[in-house]
């Protein structure tokens, strides 16, 4: 068995001990989403320092739980929290999760973030189905001899954002009156914000949004053969089409809309 396949081992055995049982979602929360674990019903909550083999995070304070249990009547394991490659964590450290998510037997997983708008018909609050990525973070989690256990070598990008969950994840907003975005997410490393010279070069490469997440997340479930919902909180409109950028307004946006975006993820799980 490879490394990898070792570590997984070792990593879903802890798990399956805590009482993890199957899993059909995963779940990764960014900043601010992560309230959504709080409603898992018969809750299982690890912290990610109990977790073998995952990345010690440089957030002082809290640094996150992987919860397990049932939300709209469907297991999932959530990460309440996510590692990021502007801490330091290699692109393996990052997806690790992604890749623990697929040997729990998950067959899809829903990946949340804030961004910065770029797309001029967006407003902060505003929530955008992810329909596609561009990976401008200058590196890629499949860097390196590939696991054939794990995957192919080069994996087809055309669908790693699931259109049938499009369909879902559209009526459901719908139904709800949820003002839905969509568009491409455009993936820096971070931690700097983008420059405005760098934002009007995001738009005219068709992207509608730009954060510092979820592009390797998404590389390592297509190469996983995951099914992936994307959904971007829009918490700013990015560098240059607004005075200035900071993480506190990053964080009140999240307050705000966070209702609806739960109500959101939890309504198109059930669907
Ligand atoms: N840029 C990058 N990441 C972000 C932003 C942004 O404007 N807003 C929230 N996360």
């Amino acid at each position: 068995m490879t490394k990898l396949g070792e570590m997984l081992k070792e990593t879903t055995a802890f798990l399956k001990e805590k009482g993890v049982g199957e899993v059909d979602f995963g779940l990764i929360l960014g900043s601010g989403l992560g309230e959504l674990a709080d409603e898992v019903e018969n809750a299982i909550a690890i912290s990610f320092s109990e977790v073998p083999h995952f990345a010690v995070s440089t957030v002082v304070g809290h640094a996150g739980k992987l919860v397990y249990g049932t939300l709209s009547g469907k297991k999932v394991l959530a990460m309440q929290g996510r590692f990021h490659y502007y801490e330091g964590h290699s692109m393996q450290k990052v997806t690790y999760p992604v890749r623990l998510m697929a040997a729990m037997g998950a067959h899809s997983i829903v990946v949340t973030n804030a961004a910065g708008g770029v797309n001029e018909n967006f407003t902060p609050g505003n929530l955008m189905l992810i329909t596609d990525h561009i990976n401008f973070t200058g590196d890629n989690p499949l860097i390196g001899e590939n696991d054939e256990a794990m995957g192919p070598r080069f994996p087809d990008m055309s669908h790693a954002y699931t259109p049938a969950y499009f369909e879902i994840a559209k009526k459901v907003a719908k139904e709800q009156n949820v003002p839905l975005q969509e568009g491409v997410y455009m993936g820096y490393s971070g931690p700097t914000y983008e420059t405005p010279a760098e934002i009007r070069m995001s738009r005219v490469m068709g992207a509608d949004a730009v954060g510092m997440s979820t592009v390797s997340e998404v590389i390592v479930a297509a190469h996983s053969g995951l099914k992936v919902l994307g959904i971007s909180c829009i918490t700013n409109l990015a560098a240059g089409m607004q005075s200035s950028l900071n993480h506190a307004e990053v964080v009140e946006t999240t307050e705000r809309v966070k209702a609806q975006f739960k109500e959101l993820i939890k309504a198109t799980l059930a669907e």
